[in-house]
């Protein structure tokens, strides 16, 4: 009897729950209307979040979306520095990022100061800056790159050292594949960077007939054990064009949502239960019907940083 009064009251709470979502999403589709948004999402969001967007995709993908959308509003389910990346590319528009504590902490590795500092030990040298950085950051350097195009933009540089912040497991893994010399920063993703080859044995053990696939963010000797890497989106891809049925992922845990949704008939495991960003994990249904009620918080860029950003991301736009 009390087992199944206990039935019905989670039976209830859920129902009250679902309806409170819809309810949310309703308003949401309002608002939007409205305020004449676009809601971009990173590949990282919680499931919710990546269903109401506009558009789910990479840095590069989402960077790209920034720039071209005519709508009035960003609202940029993100972190920081991608929201920052959308008001530099998109300055008549307003961009809000529903939680204003979402943060990079490998964008926090490096300041301009630093990074004029370690300039200046290598003159003359140009500074390849991986997306995950501030504006201010990308002001000081020469060019922009995401995971999607890291390799391609240093091919594209025209010198044969480069200076690439201020991710050090990208810029190794870029090393594997340019005759380059690349001048690393010390910084890395405290997400992707705890992950051990140890995991990816386990993991393997486990799954033994399962592919492996990592994002270069994780440290050269666990990279060097999956038999992919890539950012989100080739991920994405490899994960629809493979033979394998299994796949171990071995990135942030929220790109489970589209890997399930685009291939059903396929099963995927996390490479570590330590995959999980907290930043990205800010976001929720109602922070983005806040921010379009609200329209804060709102980032803006200072002109000054914004037009010498703008430089360093049009260059890594323009190269194929
Ligand atoms: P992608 O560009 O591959 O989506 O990666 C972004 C990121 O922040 C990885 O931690």
């Amino acid at each position: 009897m009390a087992d199944d009064r206990l039935k019905e009251t989670a039976r209830l709470i859920m129902e009250n729950k679902a309806s409170e979502q819809a309810a949310l999403i309703q308003q949401i589709e309002e608002l939007k209307l409205r305020r004449k948004a676009v809601i971009l999402a990173h590949n990282y969001q919680i499931d919710e979040v990546q269903e109401i967007a506009d558009f789910v995709g990479d840095s590069f993908e989402l960077s790209r979306k920034a720039a071209g959308t005519d709508s009035e509003v960003i609202i940029f389910c993100g972190v920081h520095f991608m929201a920052e990346s959308a008001a530099i590319l998109s300055p008549d528009k307003i961009v809000v990022l529903p939680e204003r504590l979402a943060g990079c902490p490998l964008a926090d590795t490096i300041t301009v100061e630093r990074l004029e500092r370690k300039k200046a030990e290598h003159p003359s040298v140009p500074v390849v800056c991986y997306i995950n950085s501030s504006a201010a950051v990308k002001a000081a350097s020469d060019i922009c790159c995401t995971s999607a195009n890291a390799a391609k933009v240093v091919e594209a540089v025209d010198h044969d050292v480069v200076l690439f912040v201020p991710d050090r497991n990208l810029a190794y893994w870029v090393q594997q594949q340019t005759s380059k010399k690349i001048i690393p920063w010390q910084g890395a993703c405290v997400t992707h960077h705890r992950v051990t080859p140890e995991e990816v044995q386990r993991a393997r053990e486990k799954h033994p007939d399962a592919a492996v696939a990592v994002h270069p963010e994780c440290r050269p000797e666990t990279a060097e054990l999956a038999d992919f890497v890539g950012s989100t989106s080739a991920i994405l891809k490899f994960c629809r064009e493979t033979s394998h049925e299994k796949v171990i992922i071995g990135t942030e845990m929220g790109i489970l949502h589209r890997l399930k949704k685009e291939n059903p008939g396929r099963e995927f495991f996390i490479l570590s239960p330590k995959l999980v960003c907290p930043n990205m994990k800010y976001t929720n249904l109602k922070k983005v019907a806040r921010a379009l009620e609200t329209l804060e918080p709102r980032i803006t860029v200072p002109e000054e940083t914004r037009a010498a950003a703008l430089k360093a991301l049009e260059r890594m736009l323009a190269v194929h």
